[in-house]
């Protein structure tokens, strides 16, 4: 992969320079920037360099130019997180000069989703050189991830070079033990991870409402728990080719609804009685659980063990988070909800990486090529 040291003398040059910040937004105020503090080293690093910047993102999945999803909020986050203006270019036709131009939603083209050449000499011709730092849409070809690499001396931005140097490092060459823990709604969404991991890990641990399809494949009972019926025959296979390695929770914290007001009920054992649908882990899980993580000399965490955004439920993505923190292991936590608990709990920064990505992390893990990345090699 190119690196931005391939890239040689930029002093005056302007750099098209693709990051993710895909951010949440509500009523035109940023949820959580840590997309766009993520790719800040980069951006400095450019400008240490002399360059000049033309930003360009995609936000949410518009339909067209739809200016609910306009990049202005983020535009200004910039301004203060950069300490330099950010212009905001409303037309790929006139786009200012200036130290730092951010491009609207570049999901307004019509051919940015479609990897449409035309467009890609559109932005190139904007620009003397490319740098790909958007790690989380790295896993899609699309004009601003793909088509212009080709067109343009191009390279990867640090966080995209670190993001992939350190998922594919840890299934590479991991210090031993290597403890997978996968959780979250749906075994099908996660199946080529495990597969990754039945091979290369020495212990899984599951969690969330995946572990259900495993339970029934078990012949348990699992009550009204969201429960992927998809996923029953792989969690089967998962069973039966890891053995010992996969790990289920031996206890189960259940209520009567996805409801943080419900009455809870602790069970001491997976058969979740009807009526009721599991909602976390039990506290023998959890301190089994954490246990192992303890031990290990690598971590990677995708998923979060039970409904961790309602009170009475977070216990067990909790104190996984909390063995997660506290080991002396490398620890890897994939993007999406186990990044989203890590910030709930406060222990962001007490991981060895926080990815930025949550689908490309996973295809990755999954040893799938990412386009964004492929394109740079
Ligand atoms: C993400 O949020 O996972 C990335 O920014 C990719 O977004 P997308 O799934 O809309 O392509």
């Amino acid at each position: 992969m190119r690196t931005l040291d391939d890239l040689g003398d930029l002093t005056g040059q302007r750099v098209f320079v693709r990051v993710d910040f895909n951010v949440p937004i509500k009523d035109g105020v940023i949820g959580d920037d840590a997309r766009i503090r993520a790719a800040l080293p980069t951006l400095e690093e450019l400008r240490r360099r002399g360059a000049r910047l033309l930003l360009a993102a995609h936000l949410g999945r518009p339909k067209g130019r739809d200016l609910d999803y306009s990049l202005a909020p983020v535009a200004a986050r910039l301004t203060e997180l950069l300490h330099v203006d950010v212009t905001l270019a409303a037309d790929l036709d006139q786009v200012p000069d200036g130290d730092v131009v951010m491009l609207e939603n570049v999901r307004f083209e019509p051919g940015e989703t479609k990897d449409d050449p035309e467009l890609a000499a559109k932005y190139a011709a904007l620009a003397d050189a490319y740098v790909n730092d958007a790690f989380g849409a790295a896993h899609r070809a699309h004009a601003s991830t793909h088509a212009i690499a080709k067109l343009l001396p191009s390279a990867a931005g640090l966080l995209l070079q670190r993001e992939v140097e350190t998922l594919t490092g840890i299934l590479a060459d991991p210090a031993r033990p290597l403890v997978a823990i996968v959780g979250g709604a749906k075994v099908t969404d996660k199946i080529g991870v495990l597969e990754a991991f039945l091979e290369k890990a020495d212990t899984i641990l599951i969690g969330g409402a995946m572990q259900f399809p495993f339970f029934k494949a078990q012949g348990h009972d699992v009550g009204s728990s969201l429960c992927e019926e998809e996923g029953i025959a792989p969690a089967q296979r998962v069973l039966a080719a890891g053995g010992d390695k996969v790990k289920l929770p031996v206890d189960t914290v259940c209520g009567e609804a996805f409801s943080a007001d419900t009455p809870v009920t602790a069970v001491d054992g997976v058969d979740v009685p009807d009526g009721l649908m599991g909602l976390d882990v039990g506290p023998r899980t959890a301190q089994a659980y954490a246990a192992v993580i303890e031990d290990a000399g690598t971590v990677f965490w995708n998923g979060p063990m039970g409904a961790f955004e309602l009170e009475p439920f977070a216990a067990g993505t909790r104190a996984v988070a909390e063995a997660v923190a506290k080991t002396s292991a490398t620890t890897v936590v994939g993007g999406g909800d186990s990044a989203a608990a890590l910030r709930q709990f406060g222990l962001e920064d007490e991981v060895t990486h926080l990815s930025t990505g949550g689908g490309a992390s996973l295809e990755l893990i999954e040893g799938k090529t990412l386009p964004g990345v492929e394109v740079l090699s």
